[in-house]
């Protein structure tokens, strides 16, 4: 069998979710969304099932992933509905709805809903994406009051630019937020991961009944750049590791790799690791990208293959064939593949596919 594989540490993850909340001093729905950013949502979801307050999906069909696997709690659609026929579905098994749009609002008055929704409205403060101009956005919320068909409202918005800890834009929007909910008296939501990580002033007293929405620090990635004291604290949930499959002992001046872009200076050992872009390890990785061979530290060199990689053996004489690889995780930081790649981590934990997982504790 293929040796790649990716192990789910999930006592991290219920770290990584205890530090989320406590840093936002709020409740805080797990963001799930893209099979829990690669992680596998439905084994995620039962990990977190007995402390999350609930969870956070794109869409129904993976809601209903969840409902399936017997996940009770409260999970939120963070895009809503995209058709009007899912309205009956999202009641009957009691989702909660993101209302971005006044299409959306348009298509629950005209709905006959058996049970009231609960819905997230969802405030354009800036990011341009999507959620409800502010000009609208009281009036929305009375014509949702009004139609007879929701029975709570939660106010929301999402940051652009929280990951930037320099830039202003972040407390822009949270005023532009404000001003838009001025005197309305409800339960709100605002941050992500880098809100929650790098914008505390912007929180200082925070309500207890609010939510957060933690997505990418559950996994212990970082979504900064430079370090950080609080991201300093996750604990890397995925670990993924494959094995040298083969060993070249190459004398100085050889090419290796596709398109011949590492060149050896000087006679290098060459390991040749199951592991490529079709596993979702990002192709633009460089030679000197961090791995670990058998503990020890090592690079990548030359391009890497669709299901194969190269690492330097040379100063790591007692690695080999059969050689334990460790490509992220533990102790090669995720962030660190990601920048080397010129990438984020996000896409990186969400591109991985083929892969087999393991979950620790089983
Ligand atoms: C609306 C919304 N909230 C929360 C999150 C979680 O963000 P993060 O992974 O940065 O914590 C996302 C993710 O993209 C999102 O789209």
């Amino acid at each position: 069998m293929r040796p790649a594989s990716a192990l789910i540490d999930l006592d991290g993850l219920r770290h990584n979710y205890r530090l989320a909340r406590k840093t936002s001093g709020s409740r805080a729905l797990a963001v799930i969304k893209a099979d829990a950013y690669g992680h596998g949502a439905v084994r995620c979801a039962h990990a977190l099932a007995d402390e999350a307050d609930g969870f956070a999906v794109a869409c129904i069909e993976e809601a209903l992933e969840l409902r399936a696997a017997g996940i009770r709690a409260p999970i939120l659609l963070l895009e809503g509905f995209f058709e009007p026929n899912e309205l009956e579905l999202i009641v009957h098994h009691q989702l909660w709805c993101v209302v971005h749009s006044i299409w959306q609002i348009e298509a629950i008055e005209r709905s006959g809903l058996s049970q009231p929704l609960t819905i997230w409205l969802k405030l354009d403060s800036g990011m341009h994406r999507v959620g409800l101009h502010p000009a609208d956005y009281q009036a929305a919320r009375q014509r949702l009051m009004n139609c007879g068909k929701v029975a709570k409202i939660v106010l929301m918005s999402h940051f652009a630019r929280a990951d930037e800890l320099d830039c202003p834009r972040s407390a822009e929007q949270l005023a532009v937020f404000r001003q838009a909910c001025d005197s309305i008296e409800a339960e709100i939501s605002l941050r992500n991961s880098p809100a929650i990580l790098g914008w505390p002033q912007l929180f200082e007293k925070p309500n207890p009944n609010d939510w957060a929405r933690p997505g990418l620090m559950l996994y212990g990635a970082s979504p900064f750049e430079e370090p950080h004291p609080v991201a300093a604290q996750l604990r890397p949930v995925m670990t993924l590791s494959s094995r040298v499959i083969a060993v070249r002992e190459l004398p100085a001046g050889e090419p290796v790799g596709y398109g011949a872009h590492f060149v050896s200076q000087r006679p290098t050992r060459v390991g040749v690791v199951a592991m490529g872009y079709a596993d979702g390890y990002p192709r633009h990785a460089p030679t000197g990208t961090p791995v670990q061979v058998d503990g020890l530290s090592s690079q990548l060199i030359g391009r890497v293959s669709m299901d194969m990689l190269t690492v330097d053996l040379t100063d790591l004489p007692g690695t080999g064939l059969g050689s334990q690889v460790e490509l992220w995780g533990q102790h090669v930081p995720i962030n660190e593949i990601a920048q080397r790649a010129g990438t984020i981590p996000y896409q990186i934990l969400c591109n991985l596919k083929r892969v087999s997982r393991q979950y620790s504790p089983h």
